[in-house]
């Protein structure tokens, strides 16, 4: 997909991997839309990718609330056109052992209402997001192109229950939806980032990070660029379809 000018949509823009790959991004002409909660971290990354020159608008969306998803991908076609790429980058951790126990006594469960809220943003608000930018893809007859952001902790990670089914379930819709929407041209991928340095990764607690940097091959976290530069290769690469690029240093969970 030739960049210049198309209308690409980021979700949880505001940092991190969202914001690393806005500013990649904005090297390349595209009309960039950076959603998020937090208007000042919008606005933090919207001007760094002004530096390079880039149309940018900014949208404050909860991803989990379907008329406010509605409403806002409607006010992105008003003021920029349709859409021609969707990353959903949006995600959050509610990280705690599935049922701990000490001396024989259970004494913390997952809660229901963290493994919700993980569900509801991770899968949830991936579904809602790609449906509103697949419509317009086919209506517009865009060629189209959707990038959703798994994990390695798709195959199952302590203390990552709800994460985990998220990721794995996002995975499996990448590859449902690729096989439902190449028929209008538009090509659906997912990236499984491993450990990346980011504030998501860095609040992990010092003892289970630690365990965790020690297993990568490579030896060190991944950089956001590492994955921004992955969703630059597969917006470019109109072959690439229905695949889960892993970008994880090697690292096996
Ligand atoms: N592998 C194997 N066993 C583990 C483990 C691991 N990585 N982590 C914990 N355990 C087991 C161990 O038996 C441990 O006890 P010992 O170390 O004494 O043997 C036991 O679980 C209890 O663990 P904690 O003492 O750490 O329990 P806690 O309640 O204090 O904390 C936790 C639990 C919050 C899950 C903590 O272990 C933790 O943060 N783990 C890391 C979770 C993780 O990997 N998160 C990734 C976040 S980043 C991300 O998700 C981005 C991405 O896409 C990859």
């Amino acid at each position: 997909m030739d960049l210049q000018d198309k209308v690409i949509v980021i979700t949880g823009a505001g940092r991190g991997l969202g914001r690393a790959m806005a500013i990649q991004m904005a090297e390349h002409d595209a009309k960039l839309v950076l959603i998020d909660l937090n208007q000042d971290e919008l606005d933090t990354t919207a001007a760094m990718c002004e530096d390079y020159s880039a149309t940018v608008k900014t949208y404050l969306c909860d991803i989990t609330d379907e008329a406010l998803v509605e409403s806002v991908f409607a006010q992105i076609k008003a003021d920029l056109g349709a859409v021609s790429a969707l990353i959903n980058n949006a995600g959050i951790t509610r990280d705690s052992l599935f049922v701990k126990a000490q001396d024989g006594q259970v004494i913390h469960k997952m809660s229901k209402a963290d493994f919700d809220a993980v569900v509801d943003v991770n899968l949830a608000g991936t579904f809602l997001c790609t449906r509103e930018a697949t419509v317009q893809m086919i209506e517009a007859e865009h060629q189209g192109c959707i990038i959703n952001i798994s994990s390695i902790s798709r195959h199952g990670n302590v203390g990552q229950t709800n994460y985990t089914a998220s990721k794995a379930a996002v995975a499996a819709m990448t590859v449902t939806w690729m096989k439902e929407l190449a028929r209008y041209g538009i090509r659906v991928n997912a990236i499984a980032p491993g450990f990346i340095a980011t504030d998501m990764v860095k609040a992990i607690k010092p003892t289970a990070l630690a365990k965790l940097s020690a297993a990568i091959p490579l030896q060190r976290l991944g950089k956001p660029e590492e994955i921004a530069r992955t969703v630059c290769f597969i917006l470019n690469n109109d072959y690439i379809n229905g695949r889960v690029i892993e970008v994880d240093g090697g690292l096996r969970i």
